[in-house]
């Protein structure tokens, strides 16, 4: 899989960070395999209203309350973000370019993985992880899933 499925990417990316990443993806992201391509302003804000379209909101809150263990509430929690565009987790989806989520546990601490998933750039100020403006409780739970 050489490109991240899209179905979510405008809940992982503004309307701002969209438009400049399709205006010239490698000013974003140098290196990175995603072509230029000649779209105008229209035709980029086009896209991303289709991208609108596909993506799912993220109901946190009935995910939060609708039972189950602290892990079990993080592992629908990673399903509904599709932290697998990028991600591989035990096993599923993924992109060779990212971290694999299975063994992170033994790479980092908790604590240090809640700092990350509250505000990845502060931590690694260049770095292409998506700020998801996770709630404390939504990053507890992933964590624990992280680490059952
Ligand atoms: C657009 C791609 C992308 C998505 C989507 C994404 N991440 Fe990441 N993530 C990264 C990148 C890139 C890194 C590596 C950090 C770096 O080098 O900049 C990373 C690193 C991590 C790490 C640290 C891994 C390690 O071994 O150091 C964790 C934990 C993590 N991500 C969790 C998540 C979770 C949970 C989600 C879903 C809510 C998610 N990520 C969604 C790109 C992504």
């Amino acid at each position: 899989m050489v490109g991240p499925n899209l179905n979510q990417v405008t809940i992982r990316r503004t309307d701002d960070w969209l438009m400049n990443w399709l205006e010239d993806p490698s000013a974003v992201k140098p290196g990175t395999l995603m072509p230029k391509f000649a779209w105008t302003e229209g035709d980029r804000e086009a896209l991303i209203a289709f991208l609108h379209q596909l993506a799912k909101p993220v109901d946190k809150d009935n995910l939060l309350k609708g039972g189950g263990s602290q892990a079990e509430i993080g592992e629908k929690l990673v399903k509904a973000y599709q932290c697998f565009a990028c991600h591989a987790i035990a096993g599923e989806a993924g992109r060779a370019l990212y971290p694999d989520l299975t063994t992170v546990k033994q790479r980092r601490d908790p604590d240090w993985e809640k700092s990350w998933l509250a505000d990845p750039a502060k931590l690694k100020p260049q770095t292409f992880m998506p700020n998801f403006h996770l709630s404390p409780a939504e990053i507890d739970a992933i964590v624990s899933y992280l680490y059952r």
